[in-house]
Parts: structure tokens; C-alpha cells; sequence
């Protein structure tokens, strides 16, 4: 059983998907791991870390792959399409995992077939107990959602606390988070301990206990239709134009009053909801600060920019890429842990000869809800329509 680790080639990607304590969990379960040299290095992990954990290294990603039966990655691999062909190495029957992305990427699940790789999507990792300590949504968006805290904090120019000093007195910053999912509450669990005043809006009513629990003053629109804002999957589904009209009265005279505003709102295969128009922003303070971390999937602010910090008359609208990979030690840590989880219950060790082999269950929910590709097929029924094109 080789497990094989590449050095992540995409922008603004400096996390890696295996850690040194991960892989001494795979050798011990009896699996030879090779790395890429310098896959950890971005994040703090050096190759001398991987060696002494039993890791094999080598900077040849065609010598890291070859004959690789598992092929870990945080990022979907160059496809043929992209100029880099990263799936040429990986030998046919293989299991991929990563963050695959195909509803951005639609046409990428062919590539994976095509070449014959059982592709994993970890991201569809389903919301049920069993899987939670598998769930890179989890893992991913809590520390995105902290770190876009501390980057509204470091670019606003006033204190987050309130402070009583004999020069006088500094009011609380005021924090709305638009979106009570994963990253929504990590962002108002740390501005809270920053000492601002929180409050924060969902479409889900579940949101509203969460919200209250850490703190926060929870705003909603007033509709019937939150009854069936909640999928099975626990997901929020779009709303009619109805409620969003509302909405956007709700956030118009909310934000107004507000001095920093994280927007965490999520979809899942759709484009963001637009929850914070040009209007709104320019009735917002000069000084105050708009965190976008949807930015990537559509924005939920009209007026942010993927990877830049746009001014609009002195409001600054962060749209950072990648929020998880700018607090990389610990995304990796936990993401490596999410897929030593994922792995361990497919892996056995072969009765007979006590060599390690996958032993999977294609029916069950969490492989079934992951699998995008196998034997040359698009099996995932989300993406098997594109089978043919
Ligand atoms: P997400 O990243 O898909 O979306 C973020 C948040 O945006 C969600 O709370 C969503 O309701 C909200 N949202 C979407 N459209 C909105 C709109 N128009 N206005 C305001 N808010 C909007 O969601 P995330 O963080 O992945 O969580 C999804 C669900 O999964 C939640 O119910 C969460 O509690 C649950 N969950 C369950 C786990 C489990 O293992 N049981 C683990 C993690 C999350």
C-alpha cells in the first residue's frame, strides 16, 4: 500500500495534506508513504519532520506517484486542460483525495474518469455524526472564519474592546456576521473574545440558539419561508425574491450601525447570495471594514474583488483568497487529520499475507457521497449528466 503526498502546485495555496504525525500513523498501519519534497515546507512542516516519521522523499512527482495506490492532495490537480497534466503520474485504479471542487469545475470529473482515477471529493463529506471528525468543511471553515476576524482587526484603524482609560473612553467595535454555519460561529465566537458587540443573521432558525449561545444578537427576517430554508443535509437553500427583498431591508438598516462586517453566506453548488449591495456599503462609516469570504464562490458583498483589498470611500472590502491557507500550520494539522479519518476504516490489513490493502464498502453513505469517479466512470449522480461530454 503506497500513499502518496504532492507539494501543492495552485496560488495561494500553502497548506499540505499529510502531516508528519499523520503519516506516522499511516506507516504504522503498515502503508509505505512517499512525499514530494518540500510539501509541508509552506506550512511549517520541514522534509526532515516526514523522514523521521518514516515518510519516503523525493522532488520527482513522477517517482512520488508511481505506483501509488493513494494520492493525497488539499487542492484539485492541473487537469490536461491546464497546460501541467497532474493526473498522468497517478497509475490507473488509484484513489485521489482532495477539495475537488466540481461544481466550480464542471467538466473536471471527465478528466478524473478518462484517466481512470476513483476520485474523492472530501468536501461532500456528509453532516452525520460519524463522519464529523472527516468533515474538511468543518475543520476548514472554523479557522477561516477566525481568521477573518483577525484580518478585519488588523486593518481597522480603532480598538476592538471597549477600554476605559484616563485619556478617555474606546467604544466596542460592532461585528455583524452575515451566514451562522461553521465559519459564521468561529467568527463570532473571536470577536466576541476581542470584546466587540456581535450580533449575526441566518436563513436558517436553528442558526438562532448558535448565535445566542456565544453571545451574539441574533436578526432575522420575519417569513414563513425560514421553515423550509434548511435542506435534509442541513444546508441552506436559496431563498425567493420575497425574502430576499426583506433581507436586504433587514441588512440595510443593520449595517449602517455596524463597524465590521463578515460575510460567511453559503450555498453549496450555487453562486454565494448577495447580501450586502454598492447602497450599502456606502452607508457604511469610512473606516469600517467588510470581510467577504465567499468572494471565491460569487461574493456576498456586490463590491469585493478575489484577492484584493478594494477601498470604497474609505470602507474596505477584504477578499482574500483561500482564508484557510492564510492560517496554514493548523489547516494542514487538521486537514491531514480529516483524511487519516477518512482513510483508516478503508484500509485492512489482508488476512493471509498481513499486508495492508483497501478494503471499500462502495455503498456506503460517506464513500458513496464522495466518490465523483471510478472503473472510468462518473458515478457520483450529481456530475454523472456530464458523463457523455
Ligand atoms: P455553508 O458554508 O454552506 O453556509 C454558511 C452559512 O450561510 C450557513 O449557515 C447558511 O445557512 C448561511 N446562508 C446561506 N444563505 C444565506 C442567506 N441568504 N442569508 C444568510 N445566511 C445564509 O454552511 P456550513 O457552515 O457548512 O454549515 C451547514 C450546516 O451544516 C449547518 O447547519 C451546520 O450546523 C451543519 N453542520 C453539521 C455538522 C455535523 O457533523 N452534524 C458539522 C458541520 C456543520
Amino acid at each position: 500500500m503506497k500513499i502518496a503526498v504532492l507539494k501543492e502546485k495552485r496560488e495561494h495555496e500553502k497548506r499540505v495534506a499529510a502531516t508528519p504525525e499523520t503519516v506516522k500513523k499511516f506507516c504504522s498501519l503498515g502503508a509505505e508513504v512517499w512525499i514530494q519534497a518540500g510539501a509541508g515546507e509552506a506550512s511549517r512542516f520541514p522534509d526532515a519532520l516526514y523522514e523521521a516519521a518514516g515518510a519516503t522523499l523525493s522532488p520527482n512527482t513522477a517517482d512520488v506517484c508511481a505506483n501509488a495506490d493513494i494520492v493525497l492532495k488539499v487542492q484539485r490537480p492541473y487537469l490536461k486542460d491546464e497546460g501541467e497534466n497532474e493526473l498522468a503520474g497517478i497509475k490507473p485504479g488509484a484513489l485521489l483525495l482532495g477539495i475537488l471542487s466540481p461544481y466550480n469545475f464542471p467538466q473536471s470529473p471527465s478528466h478524473y474518469a478518462e484517466a481512470n482515477i476513483t476520485a474523492v471529493a472530501l468536501e461532500f463529506v456528509p453532516r452525520i455524526t460519524r463522519a464529523q471528525s472527516m468533515d474538511v468543511l468543518s475543520s476548514q471553515s472554523n479557522l477561516a472564519g477566525y481568521r477573518a476576524v483577525l484580518d478585519a482587526a488588523y486593518v481597522y484603524e480603532r480598538g476592538m474592546p471597549m477600554m476605559m482609560t484616563a485619556a478617555g473612553t474606546i467604544a466596542p467595535a460592532r461585528v455583524m456576521v452575515l451566514g451562522a454555519g461553521v465559519a459564521g460561529l468561529q467568527a463570532i465566537a473571536t470577536a466576541k473574545r476581542l470584546g466587540a458587540i456581535v450580533s449575526a443573521t441566518d436563513v436558517r432558525p436553528a442558526a438562532k440558539e448558535q448565535v445566542e449561545s456565544l453571545g451574539g444578537k441574533f436578526v432575522m427576517v420575519d417569513s414563513d419561508e425560514i421553515k423550509q430554508a434548511e435542506t435534509a443535509g442541513g444546508y441552506a437553500r436559496e431563498m425567493s425574491e420575497d425574502f430576499k427583498r426583506k433581507q436586504a431591508e433587514l441588512v440595510a438598516a443593520t449595517i449602517k450601525k455596524q463597524d465590521i462586517v463578515i460575510c460567511t453566506a453559503l450555498i453549496p453548488g450555487k453562486k454565494a447570495p448577495t447580501l450586502v449591495n454598492d447602497d450599502m456599503v456606502h452607508s457604511m462609516r469610512p473606516g469600517s471594514i467588510v470581510v467577504d469570504l465567499a468572494v471565491e464562490q460569487g461574493g456576498n458583498c456586490t463590491l469585493s474583488k478575489p484577492g484584493e483589498i478594494v477601498d470604497v470611500n474609505g470602507v474596505s472590502i477584504i477578499g482574500h483568497f483561500n482564508m484557510p491557507s492564510r492560517i496554514c500550520s493548523d489547516a494542514s494539522a487538521l486537514y491531514a487529520k480529516n483524511i487519516l479519518n477518512f482513510l483508516t476504516p478503508l484500509l485492512k490489513k489482508e488476512n493471509e499475507s498481513g499486508v495492508l490493502a483497501l478494503d471499500i464498502d462502495w455503498q456506503d453513505e460517506i464513500v458513496a457521497s464522495t466518490t465523483l469517479t471510478r472503473d472510468g466512470q462518473i458515478v457520483h449522480p450529481a456530475f454523472a449528466k456530464n458523463s457523455a461530454a
